[in-house]
């Protein structure tokens, strides 16, 4: 299995155009895009940074995974991404028509790093975390990966992507909700732990996941414990997406012991798991 790492394209702002927006759930959406000289950049983990409106509410740009790279005869030439309609950017993209011209930067953020010796992969999302999954997925079996097990948890079944949109053929899907109307009631955590269990998730499987910090944090402690690396899409709160605004800190834990802030956009958005210290686990002395 090949596992060499490209160069990241540098961003660009580019205006793209809507090809499609349609929804997948009664909350979600997917919004293909036409962006030829960019698409061919993007590897599996980036982001892009959307423009909503020419006007100036919402000012800042919203950041989205990159879903899926779009091929036509085999060339890259646009890109999707996938998005819960919850606030005033999203509600602006979910209104935008085929043939509106969306500006964006991209791409964005770090790619995925699979080990050479990685012959199976977990991926376990949460919410709107399962943006990235199909992309991600996608690549996993590119480079012949196989065996790909993705759990994903969503509040409800209006909140649950069917799974032929969230990944590619091929993956197992282990799906869960918080009041069982969709797979079993429960957290990511319930299959994460069986599948351990059965010896279906062990050390030097890849694992990616994506999600909200109670989700990461759970995770987190459930790997740890037996000793099982993941990569976290980390997705914080941002304004520029490329380093200058300082607005998207989160922590970190560095092989010394000292936690230091890091900019989730340009930093990341991928970090070791194991090495995120979220709110409530911070000491004082982080050095920025
Ligand atoms: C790298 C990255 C990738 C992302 N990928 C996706 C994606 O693929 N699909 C998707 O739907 N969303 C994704 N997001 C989150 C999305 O950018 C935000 O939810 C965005 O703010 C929504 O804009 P809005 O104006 O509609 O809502 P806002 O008014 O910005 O927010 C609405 C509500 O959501 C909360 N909220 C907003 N952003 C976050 C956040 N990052 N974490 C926790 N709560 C938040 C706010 O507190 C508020 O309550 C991503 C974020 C990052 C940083
Ligand atoms: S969003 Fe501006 S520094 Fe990260």
């Amino acid at each position: 299995m090949s596992n060499a790492t490209p160069e990241l394209a540098p961003p660009v702002c580019v205006d793209g155009e809507v090809l499609e927006n349609r929804w997948i759930t009664p909350v979600t959406k997917v919004m293909k895009i036409h962006a030829p000289d960019v698409a061919p950049g993007m590897q599996p983990g980036q982001f892009v940074n959307l423009e909503t409106t020419k006007t100036l509410v919402p000012m800042l740009r919203r950041p989205m995974s990159i879903h899926k790279v779009v091929k036509h005869q085999g060339i890259a030439s646009g890109f999707c991404v996938l998005y819960d309609v919850i606030g005033p950017g999203t509600q602006n993209l979910s209104e935008m028509t085929p043939g509106t011209k969306i500006s964006f930067v991209g791409p964005l953020g770090n790619m995925i790093t699979v080990p050479e010796t990685a012959r199976r992969a977990t991926i376990i999302a949460g919410g709107v975390g399962i943006g990235p999954v199909k992309f991600v997925a996608e690549s996993l079996q590119e480079r012949g990966m196989r065996d790909i097990t993705v759990v994903y948890g969503a509040r409800d079944a209006d909140h649950s992507v069917p799974v032929h949109e969230a990944m590619p053929d091929g993956c197992r899907p282990l799906l869960c909700t918080d009041d069982g109307s969709v797979g079993r009631k429960g957290f990511v955590t319930s299959w994460t732990e069986e599948l351990i269990e059965r010896n279906r998730l062990t050390p030097g499987d890849y694992v990616f996941t994506c999600g909200p910090h109670a989700m990461f944090k759970a995770v987190r402690d459930l790997l740890g414990k037996h000793g099982i690396a993941a990569e976290a899409a980390t997705e914080e709160f941002m304004g520029c997406g490329f380093g200058v605004c300082f607005g998207c800190p989160l922590y970190q834990r560095q092989p010394d012991g000292q936690v230091e802030m890091k900019l989730c956009c340009v930093d990341g958005c991928l970090f070791p798991l194991d090495t995120l210290v979220f709110e409530g686990e911070l000491e004082d002395g982080v050095s920025a």
